[in-house]
């Protein structure tokens, strides 16, 4: 039989196996099948040589933001997603976002099939920012989107003025996202704490950079991360509490799990590298790297955030690439006009797309803080089950054939530096400036086309060829029918 791509002696890495010596053969951009010794029965219109070389799924990075209008200077869908494939992740979920004044959310969600479509290097789908959750949008648009449009997930915010929402809207939203088997994404800090730090800091004059992360404590997370839980308790629905980075909330996070509540997490690159001594550079660099919740001040933290990775704690290890140019008067550099510093102004979030997987691959498996089964599972298999990917995040018959090859540690590539200019992104900096890579994805395969060879040409992938991904329900967690008493939320 005559087939597109074989691989040949791969180590196929999986959330559950290391398979050694396999032949992955991919027909008509799925896998056809693996197994050793394969490629003898099969004629294939390319073959790869991956003798020795780890052969994982495509990394499914489910935390991007790209073409929002509140960061007019990050990345758009085409160089965002360049940037993805060149970093090992073949499949993003992006952000559609919704404006208080937006009274539907139909042209939102058209508005971002705008900015995407044909634009796209890797797969591609949305999940829906709600901060105007009228009861039109909750009972009549959603339900359309989830059929037609296959957006399976929200994402809710209990901070920030322009997007947050109370606990009592956030019950009604999670009435609607519980009917629909949707999964409820939540930003959880206290807004009311961080608000009144940030005036007090501000008559005091406090407004370098790093009084950001003074404005937003852990108790901001901790308690808001608690609070979350409760109201998904009260509800009985499965919620994923994005970007973690504080160890007590993890606790939090944690003990509900053990309880068994459908309370899943996610961390990001940066809360396990940095801390917010990187907020005080000089020259106004700290800016680069404010986010929010913050970079934490403990070691404490980050240990906590290796920990939950390995137990657990945390489904899914997403970048929530949100990035903003530096040295640009809308970017980060909103924080500093005529000399003085107002890191209120300064915009939120790093750019992390492209770096994400081969950082958790380079200083997670490869320095033996975790195995590679686990990073799989983090990177790529787990955000395939949480969002209802069902070809994705797994190397087997029938699934797409989404593939990253790393370089085999017997024909080793050099271990390297990295520097922005190395990178795929639209952006003037990466906070991983300098950090050393001991691998980095050599092919990066999607829908079995070779999109990333990088030692022959780069990015060899066209942009158009990523697709919109229509996804189904979650097939981690579900509502259990186990309520706090007698009152039923439906
Ligand atoms: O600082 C961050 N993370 N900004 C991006 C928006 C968000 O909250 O995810
Ligand atoms: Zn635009
Ligand atoms: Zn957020
Ligand atoms: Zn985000």
């Amino acid at each position: 039989m005559e087939v597109d791509l074989v691989i040949r002696n791969a180590t196929v890495a999986t959330a559950s196996d290391i398979l050694p010596n396999q032949d992955i053969v991919v027909k008509d951009e799925r896998i056809l099948c693996l197994g050793q010794g394969l490629s003898a029965l099969f004629k294939a219109r390319r073959e790869i040589d991956a003798e020795g070389a780890f052969v994982t799924p495509g990394g499914i990075d489910s935390h991007v933001h790209l073409h929002q209008d509140n960061s007019p200077t990050g990345d758009t869908f085409a160089t965002g997603t360049r940037s993805a494939i060149a970093g090992g992740t073949t499949t993003i979920l992006a952000f559609a976002s919704q404006e208080r004044t937006d009274e539907s959310l139909f042209p939102v969600v058209e508005e971002y099939h705008r900015r995407s479509a044909g634009q796209s290097y890797c797969d591609y789908g949305f999940h829906l920012i709600l901060t105007n959750p009228t009861p039109k949008i909750l009972q009549q648009e959603l339900p359309v989107l989830v059929k037609d449009e296959g957006i399976s997930s929200v994402k809710l915010y209990m901070t920030y003025q322009p997007l947050k929402l109370v606990d009592r809207q956030i019950l009604d939203v999670m009435t609607s996202t519980r009917a629909l088997g949707m999964t409820t994404m939540v930003h959880a800090e206290n807004s009311d704490m961080i608000d009144w730090i940030t005036e007090r800091l501000e008559e005091r004059r406090m407004t370098d950079p790093y009084y950001h992360a003074v404005s937003r404590p852990n108790i901001a997370e901790d308690e808001a991360t608690y609070r979350v839980i409760s109201l998904s308790e009260l509800m009985d629905i499965p919620i994923l509490i994005v970007h973690m980075s504080s160890k007590i909330a993890a606790a939090h996070v944690r003990k509900a799990q053990t309880r068994l509540l459908p309370i899943h997490a996610e961390t990001c690159p940066h809360y396990l590298f940095f801390k917010s001594d990187r907020l005080r550079g000089e020259h106004f660099e700290g800016a680069k790297c404010v986010c929010s919740p913050p970079l934490r001040e403990d070691q404490m933290d980050l240990d906590a955030m290796w920990q939950g990775l390995k137990n657990g704690t945390f489904t899914t290890f997403s970048s929530d690439h949100a990035p903003s140019k530096f040295d640009h008067p809308q970017g980060k550099k909103a924080g500093l006009v005529n000399g003085t510093t107002s890191f209120r102004k300064i915009p939120n979030g790093l750019p992390g797309l492209e770096t994400r997987v081969p950082v958790l691959f380079s200083g997670g498996v490869l320095k033996d803080k975790i195995s590679i089964q686990k990073f799989v599972e983090l990177t790529s298999s787990n955000p395939a089950k949480l969002y209802g990917l069902d070809k994705k995040g797994t190397i087997a018959p029938g699934f797409d054939a989404d593939l990253v090859i790393w370089y085999p540690s017997s024909r080793k590539m050099t271990p390297f530096a990295l520097t922005n200019d190395m990178l795929h992104h639209d952006i003037d900096y990466t906070p991983f400036e300098g950090m050393e890579f001991e691998n980095w994805p050599r092919w990066t395969i999607l829908r079995g086309s070779i999109v990333w060879d990088r030692e022959n040409g780069g990015i060899v992938g066209q942009m158009g060829y990523g697709r919109y991904l229509k996804r189904g329900r979650s097939t981690l967690s579900k509502p259990r029918e186990v309520f706090v008493n007698e009152f039923r939320p439906y």
